[in-house]
């Protein structure tokens, strides 16, 4: 295989470098021949152009550069502060091979988004290994690198196709925590595909018990992935209130923008965009002409959701400032409405990935736990 693609490869560039030639060393006085081989030339100008847009040098500096910026260079996917103090070692969570989760699954859990060799596993082979829950079940520094998230061109016909830039995933996802849903980005979207394999949820809101109760313990929550379902505008608890829900998958930000092109869009030259993963402002002036909103909108309201959820007991406050859920059995009503400020919490935008639906849930919470 791989040699086919070598001489495959061998066989574009060189065809192109004869090409080349053609085209930009006319041989004097046969002009409107050479015309017509010019013709050709384009053609085959076009093959290489194409591979040399993303395959130069100045394009590799500029990812390498950039993808120093990156929490997914910087952070140790593998490693979870323990609750062990400062000097504590860290846990490695690919331990936890053996945490089962979501129809889709199996039982091989944190290994695939907290591992590479895992999510290398998981994508090509369809599931990661599995352990005992004591040893890492992937040994070695376990940090997200280029070979991560890209593997091989699944295709070259471009137009068709379009650019894959050689990534494992650019399909549709089909969400772990409910085979239901399959996020899809369309083709000028199918990048931020790969994006989406870890940023997903790992649990939807809970059925209740025999008395419609519903049981939370400490960690309840979609997990730190929920950005995909929030731009989806999905898997909320939609509490009734004076706020909307709309339609799944009709958000601005979702229709007309992309994990890649907030996040990786071109960069403003500051340290944003391209590989480092941090939102550029250059992807949000295409529709916020006249300024970029405040991030911050949300935020008041987030902490009046926090207020409330404190003085029913439904969070409490430690030690360092942080709140998490108490574990219980609770009403509906606020167990959704933790259920939504848990979701906020873990998608980490402060509802800017899809502000109609974060404000929906949010402010139709707080008006249902003030009607309790
Ligand atoms: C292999 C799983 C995986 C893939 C694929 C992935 N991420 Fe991540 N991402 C993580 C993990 C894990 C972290 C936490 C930092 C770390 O441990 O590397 C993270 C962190 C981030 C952060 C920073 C969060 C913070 O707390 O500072 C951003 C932004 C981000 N990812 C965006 C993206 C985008 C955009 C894509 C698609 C191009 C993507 N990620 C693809 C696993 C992944
Ligand atoms: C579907 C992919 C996925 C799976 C499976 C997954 N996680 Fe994560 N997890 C993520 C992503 C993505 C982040 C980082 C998001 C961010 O930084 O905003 C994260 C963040 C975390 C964090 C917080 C960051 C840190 O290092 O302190 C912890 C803790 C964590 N995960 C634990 C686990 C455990 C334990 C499991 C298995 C039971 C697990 N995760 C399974 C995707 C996943
Ligand atoms: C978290 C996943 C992820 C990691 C890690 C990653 N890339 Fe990428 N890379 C992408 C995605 C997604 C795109 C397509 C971006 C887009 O749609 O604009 C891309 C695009 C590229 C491009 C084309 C850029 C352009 O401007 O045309 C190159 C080259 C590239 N990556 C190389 C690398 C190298 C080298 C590394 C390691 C230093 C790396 N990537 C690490 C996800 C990743
Ligand atoms: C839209 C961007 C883009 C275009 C266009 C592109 N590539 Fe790539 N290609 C990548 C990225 C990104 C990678 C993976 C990261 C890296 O190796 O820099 C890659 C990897 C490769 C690899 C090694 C992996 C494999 O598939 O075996 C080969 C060979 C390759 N490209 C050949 C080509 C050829 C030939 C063309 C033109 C017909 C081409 N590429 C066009 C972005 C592109
Ligand atoms: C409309 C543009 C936009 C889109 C689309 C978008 N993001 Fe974001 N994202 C942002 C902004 C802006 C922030 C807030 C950054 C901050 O507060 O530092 C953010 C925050 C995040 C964070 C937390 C970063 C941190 O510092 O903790 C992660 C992780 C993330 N996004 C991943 C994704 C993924 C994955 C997708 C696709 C499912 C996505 N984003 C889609 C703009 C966008
Ligand atoms: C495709 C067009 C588009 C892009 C790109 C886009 N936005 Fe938006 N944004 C909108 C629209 C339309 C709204 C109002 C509707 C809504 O809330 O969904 C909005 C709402 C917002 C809000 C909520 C404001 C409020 O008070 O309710 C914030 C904050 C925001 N955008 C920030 C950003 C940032 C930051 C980026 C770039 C990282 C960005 N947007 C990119 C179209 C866009």
């Amino acid at each position: 295989m791989k040699i086919i693609k070598l001489i495959n490869l061998l066989l574009i560039v060189s065809t192109s470098m004869l090409l080349v030639q053609c085209t930009t060393d006319p041989i004097p006085g046969e002009d409107g021949k050479d015309g017509m081989d010019g013709m050709d030339g384009a053609d085959g100008a076009s093959g290489t152009a194409e591979c040399a847009a993303c395959h130069n040098v100045s394009t590799a500096e500029e990812v390498h550069a950039s993808y120093l910026f990156s929490a997914h260079y910087n952070e140790n996917m593998d490693h979870q502060e323990p609750g062990g103090g400062p000097d504590a070692p860290f846990v490695p969570l690919s331990r936890y091979g053996n945490r089962g989760f979501g129809p889709n699954f199996g039982t091989s859990t944190c290994t695939a988004c907290h591992t590479s060799d895992g999510y290398i596993d998981w994508t090509e082979k369809g599931t990661a290994l599995t352990g005992d829950g004591v040893g890492p079940i992937y040994p070695g520094t376990q940090t997200i690198t280029c070979n991560t998230c890209h593997g091989n061109h699944t295709s070259f016909d471009f137009e068709n196709d379009g650019y894959d830039y050689a990534l494992r995933v650019v399909a549709p996802v089909t969400l772990l925590a409910d085979a239901s849903v399959t996020i899809d980005y369309g083709k000028d979207g199918m990048t931020s595909h790969t994006c989406a394999t870890c940023h997903q949820p790992r649990s939807v809101f809970p059925l209740p018990n025999e008395d419609g109760k519903i049981a939370v313990n400490s960690r309840f929550g979609p997990h730190y992935g929920a950005q995909s379902s929030l731009l989806e505008g999905i898997q909320g608890a939609e509490v009734a209130g004076s706020l909307p829900y709309e339609e799944p998958a009709s958000a601005a930000h979702r229709r007309g923008s992309s994990c890649t092109s907030c996040h990786m869009g071109e960069s403003t030259g500051n340290i944003d965009g391209l590989h480092s993963t941090i939102p550029t402002e250059t992807s949000c002036v295409q529709c916020h002409t006249s300024g970029i909103p405040s991030g911050d909108f949300l935020v008041e309201d987030i902490k009046t959701l926090e207020d409330l959820l404190l003085a029913e007991g439904l969070l409490k406050l430690n030690d360092d400032g942080s709140v998490s859920p108490v574990g219980g059995t609770y009403d509906l009503i606020p167990a959704q409405a933790l259920w939504n400020y848990r979701m906020i919490y873990y998608d980490h935008s402060k509802g800017l990935h899809n502000p109609k639906y974060a404000k929906a849930l949010v402010r139709n919470s707080i008006e249902a736990l003030q009607g309790n």
